[in-house]
């Protein structure tokens, strides 16, 4: 199979729209831009187009995926018992990072759900991908367009590294503004649960939702046999080749830790600050030490580019919990699969 990459550019448009709505309505694979990361998408009523997602991402089958929704209108077709406060949260956030885990109606497949009562639904905040779903009149399933395992995807160009060859298309609006997958919000139970942390904090959810809490597990690895309330999170994540220590600690401390122990073949990643002290090994900034924003925007691609390198071994510098942050040491310390030493 050719992979194209439709380019967006203005006088090109309406032709890529068209294009890729028809992929979606013929059951194709289209990976698609959103704020959050590059989403790999089929019609999410097609359970056959759906099942080609899990073939190509080499997804396991228990792990259910997002619809994508151009806008709250589409809530009602697809989700029931939709209590107040999820349109609250539509009106704050919406078109943006939150997933709300509602109960779903029937009519979506069990391809999509992988059996669940509940589904996950999103927004994007891309206008492009809005405007492909409304054109082809159908919700869009995605999951992050990775292959299974792989850190997310964060340009387009990184999509086509995983996926060349194993999907219709990639339609390449640049880079991802936000960086970080969606925040998952679990509104099936009371006070509303985060299951995923992501691009929108938990500090903005509780100005909305005070009484939002954060599930325990997101802060820590899955016991044995345990179930998480996010199938995905049970899965090794983000991870590159090589394997990475997370090193959690403020600052010049975290990178003295690592200038202490790193040997010759190993890599870095740390905050623009303390780059300077890694000269003549493979380094990558995450950005300055006060900017999660940045940190969210560079984590995949950053986790990603030591692939196409030889290090035996990556030292990254983890950052701490509050705002975006929240979502960055998650994703860090899955890819370092929990392997987090203390530099303080
Ligand atoms: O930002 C995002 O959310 C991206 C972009 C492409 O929209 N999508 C994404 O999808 O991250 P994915 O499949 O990589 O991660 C979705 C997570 C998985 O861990 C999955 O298990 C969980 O959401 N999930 C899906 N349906 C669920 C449900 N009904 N209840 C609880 N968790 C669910
Ligand atoms: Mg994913």
């Amino acid at each position: 199979m050719n992979t194209k990459v439709y380019h967006i550019a203005e006088d090109k448009k309406e032709y890529i729209l068209k294009n890729a709505a028809e992929i979606i309505q013929n059951g194709g694979l289209l990976a698609i831009p959103t704020e959050t990361v590059y989403g790999l998408g089929a019609n999410a009523l097609d359970g056959k187009a759906v099942l080609g997602i899990f073939e190509a991402k080499g997804r396991p089958q228990d792990n259910p995926l997002l619809i994508h929704v151009p806008d709250v209108s589409w809530l009602e077709r697809y989700c029931e018992e939709i209590p107040p406060l999820a349109y609250k949260l539509a009106e704050f956030f919406w078109p943006g990072p939150l997933t709300m885990i509602l109960k779903g109606k029937p009519c979506i497949p069990k391809e999509t759900t992988c059996g669940l009562r509940t589904i996950g639904v999103r927004c994007p905040d891309n206008e492009v991908t809005a405007e492909i779903i409304r054109m082809a009149g159908v919700p869009v399933a995605a999951p992050s367009a990775n292959r299974s395992g792989h850190p997310s995807c964060t340009t387009a160009e990184a999509v086509l590294e995983d996926f060349s060859g194993r999907i219709d298309g990639i339609v390449d609006d640049g880079a991802c503004q936000v960086g970080v997958e969606s925040t998952i919000l679990d509104m099936t139970v009371s006070p509303p649960k985060l299951l995923r942390p992501g691009g929108l904090s938990l500090e903005d959810i509780r100005k909305v939702v005070p009484e939002a809490e954060a599930d325990e597990s997101i802060y820590r690895q899955l016991r044995k046999g345990e179930k998480p309330k996010a199938p995905g999170m049970k899965y090794r994540h983000y991870a590159p080749k090589a394997p990475v220590t997370a090193v959690f600690g403020r600052g010049q401390k975290g990178a003295d830790y690592i200038k202490e122990r790193i040997k010759e073949d190993e890599g870095v990643i740390c905050y623009e600050e303390y780059l300077g002290m890694f000269d003549g090994y493979e380094r990558r900034s995450l950005g300055k030490e006060g900017d999660p924003g940045e940190h969210a925007r560079r984590v995949f691609e950053v986790l990603r580019s030591f692939d196409r390198t030889d290090v035996t071994h990556i030292w990254t510098q983890c950052p701490g919990e509050e705002g975006l942050d929240l979502a960055v040491s998650n994703r860090i310390k899955k890819a370092a699969g929990f392997h987090v030493v203390s530099a303080e």
